[in-house]
């Protein structure tokens, strides 16, 4: 047999770790990653996600140790979102904006412990609202323009707690306009917004809305997040997001949304943030917990996808577990 042919080799820059290694052509490092929280009113509780395995909602007093620990394995950057007792809900989230709640006195907390981390709030009225909507409800819809008003409420109260973020994941239109003149004007000019740009209507958040106890009452969310099969939308959301004043664009879920955050890294001098969700982190547990996935391995290569498909920064529940791994 003559192999005269076969001048191209490709497996030559495969044939060792030290060539392997030199060809790599994507990295996950735990400067990318931010780890979402979830917070609950009290001291010394903790209670685990029961569809998230290894993920807890932690009282403030163990969430600080639980940043220590994650600042001391590299993970800086932090996503906080209250879990809120039904008693304190209501028609228009008065608890969001109510400097005396316990999830901004945590904030403000953390931020004088940590004034290093990276600490992202989230605005949207999902957590705080008795309809379990990310907007104001009336008649069965969900008013965009009235909303925005308690939004804005919301990003101030959290950016005077010192956060260095907001993250708005409500998806009403001009939020973002909004959210920036807000705190432009209160002087607040340095706080961020990473923006939910392209949030799609996913069955992916169920977990996450077990943790929070936050579903919709009525309804769904889908006059507000994407309908999956569109990418042309997320542009149009993405050049808006980036003339209204966004930091960074963030594409939601991560990965059944590939394609969509290439697109956005395509078309976009902003850096890309993508979520892996709490559906996704829920179904590489579950499979490693049956000993049908490697689970170490499959959160490694579900982030690698996840940057090589162009994200530059990753929300993702893994990162601890990721940060512990990298240790040497
Ligand atoms: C709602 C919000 C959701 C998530 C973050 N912010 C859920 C939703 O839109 O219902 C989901 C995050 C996850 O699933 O990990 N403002």
């Amino acid at each position: 047999m003559t192999t005269d042919f076969l001048f191209r080799r490709p497996r030559r820059n495969r044939k060792t770790e030290a060539i392997r290694a030199m060809v790599e052509e994507t990295r996950v490092t735990v400067n990318d990653l931010i780890f979402p929280l979830f917070l609950i009113e009290g001291s010394n509780k903790k209670t685990e996600v029961a569809s998230m395995p290894g993920i807890f909602r932690l009282s403030v007093d163990l969430m600080l140790k639980e940043i220590e620990e994650c600042l001391k394995l590299g993970i800086r950057a932090f996503d906080v979102f209250p879990a809120v007792e039904d008693s304190y809900k209501d028609k228009t989230a008065t608890r969001s904006y109510d400097s005396s709640f316990f999830y901004l006195k945590a904030l403000r907390e953390i931020k004088a412990k940590f004034p290093e981390a990276c600490i992202i709030t989230d605005v949207a009225m999902d957590p705080y609202s008795s309809d379990g909507h990310d907007g104001l409800v009336k008649d069965g819809k969900i008013l965009n323009d009235e909303t925005l008003e308690i939004l804005g409420k919301m990003a101030l109260a959290q950016a005077e707690t010192g956060i260095d973020m907001v993250g708005p994941s409500d998806m009403m239109d001009g939020r973002v306009r909004y959210l920036r003149d807000v705190l432009d004007k209160n002087g607040f000019s340095e706080v961020s917004i990473m923006s939910y740009t392209a949030k799609y209507a996913s069955g992916f958040y169920n977990p996450f809305r077990d943790a929070l106890d936050s579903a919709p009452k009525f309804g769904d969310k889908k006059t507000y997040q994407m309908n999956p099969a569109n990418r042309s939308e997320a542009l149009i959301e993405a050049q808006l997001d980036t003339e209204e004043g966004a930091d960074f664009l963030m594409v939601k879920p991560a990965l059944a949304y590939l394609d969509v955050i290439r697109l956005l890294k395509d078309n976009s001098v902003l850096p890309i943030a993508a979520y892996n969700v709490s559906g996704e982190y829920a179904m590489v547990k579950a499979a490693a917990q049956k000993g049908w996935l490697d689970g170490d391995r499959i959160m490694k290569e579900t982030l690698l996808s996840i940057k090589r498909a162009g994200a530059d920064v990753i929300l993702t529940y893994f990162a601890k577990e990721f940060a512990m791994t990298q240790r040497t």
